[in-house]
């Protein structure tokens, strides 16, 4: 006999209140969710001794977190530096540069992040792109329904909450079965 399996990739979506496009280099965002923001001249190449500044501010109580849609920058001289707070006094998170195909979200611990883009004077590349949303702290995403599944929770994803998902007879359950949401809004398993 054999057995259907399926996959329960849990996805925590993101809701997109408001985008604004934001061009040139750096600046202050404060709506509650915004982008894309952009390297210089993105999809083209930065420019050479670019040094932009972004910082985000989201309401009080919210966390920010930042998704990329892509990053490539000069390894080792080109960098965006991320720092958990208003300004670059704050907790450096991540010093990134060369190619990321893929870069996982960046998720602040209070309202406010700073982000610093340098480059050195030869070599550009494409640059990046990212949005950020805001969520209130200690709650997590809608982590997702799969088909020939279920869960046993469908209220209030808050920190601490456990979400137990079950399959249909034939079904077998790829992933976790019990995910819990953390404090910082991510889910303890997919
Ligand atoms: C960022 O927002 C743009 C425009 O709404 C969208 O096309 C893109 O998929 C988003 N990217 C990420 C990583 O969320
Ligand atoms: C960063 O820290 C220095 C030294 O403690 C201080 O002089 C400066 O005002 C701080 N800058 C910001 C933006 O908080
Ligand atoms: C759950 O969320 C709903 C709306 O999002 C709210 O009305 C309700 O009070 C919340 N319940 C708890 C237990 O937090
Ligand atoms: C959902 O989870 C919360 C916290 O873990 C619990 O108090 C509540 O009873 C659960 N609801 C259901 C329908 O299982
Ligand atoms: C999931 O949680 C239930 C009850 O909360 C427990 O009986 C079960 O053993 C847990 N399963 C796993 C894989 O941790
Ligand atoms: C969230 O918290 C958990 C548990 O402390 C940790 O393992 C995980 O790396 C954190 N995730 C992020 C994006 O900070």
């Amino acid at each position: 006999m054999a057995a259907r399996l399926f996959t329960a990739t849990i996805i925590c979506g993101l809701m997109f209140t408001t985008v604004t496009s934001v061009t040139g280099c750096g600046g202050d965002l404060t709506a509650p969710s915004g982008g894309p923001v952009t390297s210089p001249n993105y999809p083209g190449n930065y420019g050479n001794n670019e040094n932009c500044e972004w910082s985000i501010t989201v309401p009080e109580g919210s966390i920010i977190r930042l998704t990329f849609d892509s990053f490539y920058t000069e390894y080792g001289y080109d960098f965006l530096t991320i720092y958990d707070g208003a300004s670059d006094n704050a907790t450096e998170m991540e010093e990134l540069a060369g190619y990321h195909s893929q870069i996982s979200p960046i998720i602040s611990t209070s309202n406010t992040l700073f982000l610093m883009f340098t480059s050195d004077g030869s070599v550009s590349r494409q640059g990046f792109q990212f949005n950020y949303t805001s969520s209130t702290a200690g709650q997590c995403w809608d982590p997702g329904l799969p088909a020939n599944g279920d869960r046993d929770n469908n209220s209030n994803f808050t920190s601490g909450q456990t979400v137990r998902y079950t399959c249909m007879d034939g079904y077998q359950l790829r992933g976790t079965a019990n995910i819990t949401c953390q404090p910082n809004g991510t889910w303890s398993g997919a």
